[in-house]
């Protein structure tokens, strides 16, 4: 009995430390990505995740001592559309709801980025409407193919985990068109836990169709 039990004992101390080394080893390299990328002005950062869609990833530097996170977010996309990242205070798995910035860019590469509040799948994309902090930025850039938006939040009720969105969707004469409501695009969100940097699954799909869903593009065409 008591043989077995030692048995019994050693195997979950062998998984356990399987999984350890495991879990040492991807953070290993998770910790070589981060710091393998290139960012301008001398930023850098502690953290990222590679996101599950759009090719995008998330780098970020948590505060404890005021809740802050500066975030830098990258996705690849074409000159003439539009990436955004944001934080949804009001629901997981779905834009509206969500605090986020846009960056786009006019037809001399200017980027801009637009900090709105998006009220329903039809938004007024009206600037400077967030409701979370932003004790520094935005900024954006775009280079090689990649649009990179900087920022620091704070992050709501001062809770590591959120929940995170982002996007990637055409202008049209400079102006922010729908994204496609489909394939990734609806995959696009996800809970993140900015301490530990662990993604929290299980609650990624936005559940309504998303911001601005080619539904209503009519909506905000006029
Ligand atoms: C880090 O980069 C290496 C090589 O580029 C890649 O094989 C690995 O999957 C990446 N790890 C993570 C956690 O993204
Ligand atoms: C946020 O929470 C941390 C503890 O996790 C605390 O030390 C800090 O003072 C809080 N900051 C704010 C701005 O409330
Ligand atoms: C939004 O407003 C800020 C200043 O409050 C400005 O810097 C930014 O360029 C504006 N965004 C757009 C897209 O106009
Ligand atoms: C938050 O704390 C960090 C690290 O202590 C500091 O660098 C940063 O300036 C602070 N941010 C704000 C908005 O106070």
């Amino acid at each position: 009995m008591a043989a077995r039990d030692q048995s019994a004992l050693l195997l979950l101390a062998a998984v356990l430390l399987l999984f350890a080394s495991s879990t040492a080893t991807a953070q290993q390299q998770q910790q070589q990505n981060c710091s393998s990328a290139k960012f301008s002005a001398g930023r850098s950062f502690q953290r990222c995740t590679s996101l599950p869609v759009l090719g995008a990833s998330l780098y970020w530097t948590y505060h404890a001592a005021n809740g802050t996170a500066d975030v830098a977010f990258r996705a690849p996309w074409d000159p003439s559309g539009w990436v955004a990242w944001g934080l949804n205070t009001q629901s997981a798995g779905s834009m509206a709801g969500s605090s986020v910035f846009i960056a786009s860019q006019d037809g001399n590469g200017a980027v801009s980025v637009l900090m709105t509040y998006l009220e329903s799948t039809n938004p007024s994309l009206t600037n400077n409407t967030l409701k979370i902090a932003v004790p520094v930025g935005p900024a954006a850039e775009y280079s090689g193919g990649v649009y990179t938006i900087y920022v620091t939040v704070a992050l709501p009720g001062n809770r590591t985990v959120q929940n995170t969105v982002w996007q990637a969707g055409p202008l049209s004469g400079g102006a922010i068109m729908p994204h496609p409501a489909a394939g990734p695009n609806l995959q696009s969100a996800q809970k993140l836990d900015f301490l530990s940097g662990s993604r929290i699954t299980g609650t990624g799909a936005p559940k309504s169709r998303g911001l601005l869903s080619r539904r209503n593009l009519r909506g905000f065409q006029g």
